[in-house]
């Protein structure tokens, strides 16, 4: 049932709040993060491990991506995401030290179920980050840290992807606090981002109107390109699929810096760029880079639609179009600015007369190798 919207997508889209807020509950004491199932497999099996492997595909790959960064801050572990249809072949290294976390929406995506049983088979501690109770990934991994987005219909995945993100992030906080690399104030601190975050996920979700305005001018748009850096770089790579998977519009996403170094050539007169800026606050730095990128890429006939923290004016004189968010802490920002990018997918497929939930030669699930 849509319960009233056009699509499943714009249903789930819309219930992306209570994806975050649903996953967040009951894992949180204080200003800890403790989840009962990591607790399961025994604080000295968390405390040695020394390497992560994040294994998935398609969006929950880039769910990966994002949690990689989070991780890695709060727990010092080095992690690396890796494509489940391309783990085994590359001979991985791997240790009864290494983690392998698997992050899928179905539980039954098969390249990422023979990953697992790779993994285990090779002796290493699996954990799976899954949204369907009881599919067969979580039931044959040491430890299941379930999301609890609700059933997600749409071929094109919404609110299990910010579930995804917020679970891996509740587990870096979870190895953070048993391995003693998080400090109490940075804990407390990441607790607090999530208890605001449903509200700000809320507000993210009302940029809707402003967003199919600006999918109905661009109508007749063959390619768009994305830029991000950090955190935002895989939000880049996400909002190019959702484009390329449901409007059948050609799509890339770039990692901001990489630019320079080929694609700056693609910038021609009326480019769409979609660039994801992060916080001028929070992450002063990194905010100035992209600024100059907006500069660049303005000054060759890009049409810039900035994603920004309200309040932030400095990208107005080079953008054609400013979408504004509520603000959060640098790692909280991908949580944010996805959804905009998700409407601007779901809006161009409308515009173009597609089945949004239901797009040509794609499966929810995908089941064989
Ligand atoms: O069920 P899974 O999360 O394992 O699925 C992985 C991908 O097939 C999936 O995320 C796909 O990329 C989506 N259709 C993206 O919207």
């Amino acid at each position: 049932d849509k319960g009233g919207w056009s699509s499943f997508m714009a249903k789930e889209i819309n219930e992306q709040p209570e994806a975050v807020a649903n996953t967040v509950r009951g894992r949180i004491e204080g200003d800890h993060v403790v989840i009962p199932e990591l607790e399961a497999l025994g604080d000295d099996v968390l405390r040695g491990i020394d390497r992560i492997i994040i294994i998935a595909c398609g969006t929950a790959s880039y769910a990966g991506q994002v949690g990689a960064y989070a991780i890695e801050q709060w727990a010092r572990i080095p992690v690396e995401v890796q494509l489940s249809h391309e783990f085994r072949y590359r001979d991985p290294v791997l240790s009864d030290r290494t983690m392998v976390i698997s992050v899928s929406q179905s539980g039954e995506t098969m390249d990422t179920l023979m990953a697992v049983k790779y993994a285990i088979e090779r002796g290493v501690k699996t954990v799976s980050v899954c949204n369907t109770q009881s599919a067969t990934i979580p039931r044959e991994s040491d430890a299941a840290v379930y999301t609890h987005a609700g059933p997600e219909v749409a071929v094109a995945s919404t609110k299990a992807f910010i579930a995804q993100i917020t679970a891996l992030y509740l587990i870096g906080l979870h190895l953070g606090r048993v391995r003693e690399t998080l400090a109490p104030e940075d804990s407390a601190a990441a607790v607090a981002q999530f208890e605001t975050l449903p509200e700000k996920v809320r507000e993210a979700v009302e940029t809707h109107d402003q967003i199919a305005q600006l999918a109905h001018w661009m109508a007749d748009t063959r390619s768009v390109l994305f830029l991000g850096r950090h955190v935002g770089y895989p939000i880049a790579l996400e909002g190019a699929l959702k484009l390329k998977e449901i409007a059948y519009i050609h799509a890339e996403g770039f990692a901001a810096g990489e630019l320079k170094h080929g694609p700056i050539a693609l910038i021609d007169h009326g480019q769409p760029v979609f660039v994801l800026v992060p916080s001028p606050r929070t992450a002063p730095l990194m905010h100035s880079k992209i600024v100059s990128n907006i500069q660049e890429i303005r000054a060759r006939g890009a049409r810039v639609i900035a994603v920004v923290e309200k309040g932030d004016t400095s990208v107005l004189p080079y953008a054609d179009d400013v979408i504004r968010l509520p603000l959060a802490d640098a790692l909280f920002e991908p949580l944010l600015q996805v959804v905009p990018l998700q409407w601007f997918a779901l809006e161009l497929s409308t515009a173009k007369g597609l089945d949004v939930d239901q797009p040509r030669n794609l499966a929810k699930s995908v089941t064989v190798e």
